[in-house]
């Protein structure tokens, strides 16, 4: 009978034996908590994000990235101090499409619209208290290139934060396709009005098909 049963089995049966026997303690059924071996990595002690903790290099639960590191997919920006340089070599990459717009007007909404309002005159909700942001439709402004209203989404501009660490560049860029919108819509040339008035007429021919 010993002879059945194959060599390496019989050699190292009581291994077998024990090793089940192990893995077969998580199988504790119904309400019994299974013996924990080692459960030191499971119960690690939670450190709250925003509390002092003397032993970590910041002294704060919420870790900082190493010094010298940056973010996957970081652009440095080398305009911060050159309003001019950005205006002049910063080109918008996204092509004037309905579908970067609306991302763009969907960015501005969550943004940009609680200051300066949902058609760019500076009278969003939060003003006041807040002080009253200068309207895009000035001169100044439609006359900017879209790099140089770019630099002030990157870097702010006296009262108004810097928005970087929200706002991918990508984004931003967006946002200056929507703004343009709505410079033209306060502003719109005779041929803007005629093709505006296409448009409504050719949707409702469509609706009322
Ligand atoms: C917290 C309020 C606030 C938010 C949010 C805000 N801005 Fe501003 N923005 C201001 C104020 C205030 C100024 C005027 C700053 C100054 O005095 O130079 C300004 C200025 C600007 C200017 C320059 C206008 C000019 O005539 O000089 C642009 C362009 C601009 N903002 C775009 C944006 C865009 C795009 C967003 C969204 C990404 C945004 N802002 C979000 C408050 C805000």
């Amino acid at each position: 009978m010993k002879n059945w049963i194959p060599a390496p089995v019989s050699r190292y049966g009581a291994s077998f034996v024990g090793m089940t026997l192990f893995m077969l303690q998580g199988c504790v059924g119904g309400n019994k908590t299974a013996w924990e071996y080692m459960p030191d990595m499971a119960n690690s002690p939670a450190i709250k994000s925003q509390k002092m903790v003397a032993s970590l290099p910041h002294h704060r639960g919420m870790l900082m990235p190493p010094d010298g590191t940056v973010p996957r997919g970081y652009e440095p920006y080398p305009y911060k101090e050159d309003p001019e340089g950005a205006a002049k070599f910063l080109i918008n990459p996204l092509p004037k499409t309905e579908e970067v717009v609306l991302a763009g007007e969907k960015a501005y909404n969550t943004y940009c619209i609680v200051c300066h309002g949902a058609k760019g005159l500076g009278d969003g909700p939060v003003v006041p208290p807040f002080p009253k942001p200068p309207s895009f439709h000035s001169e100044k402004v439609q006359n900017w290139t879209d790099g140089r209203i770019f630099h002030v989404i990157t870097v702010g501009q006296n009262l108004m934060p810097s928005y970087a660490a929200q706002i991918e560049p990508q984004t931003r860029w967006a946002i200056i396709r929507y703004l343009r919108v709505l410079q033209l819509a306060q502003n719109p040339s005779p041929e803007d009005r005629d093709a505006y008035r296409e448009m409504k007429e050719a949707r409702k021919k469509k609706k009322d098909k």
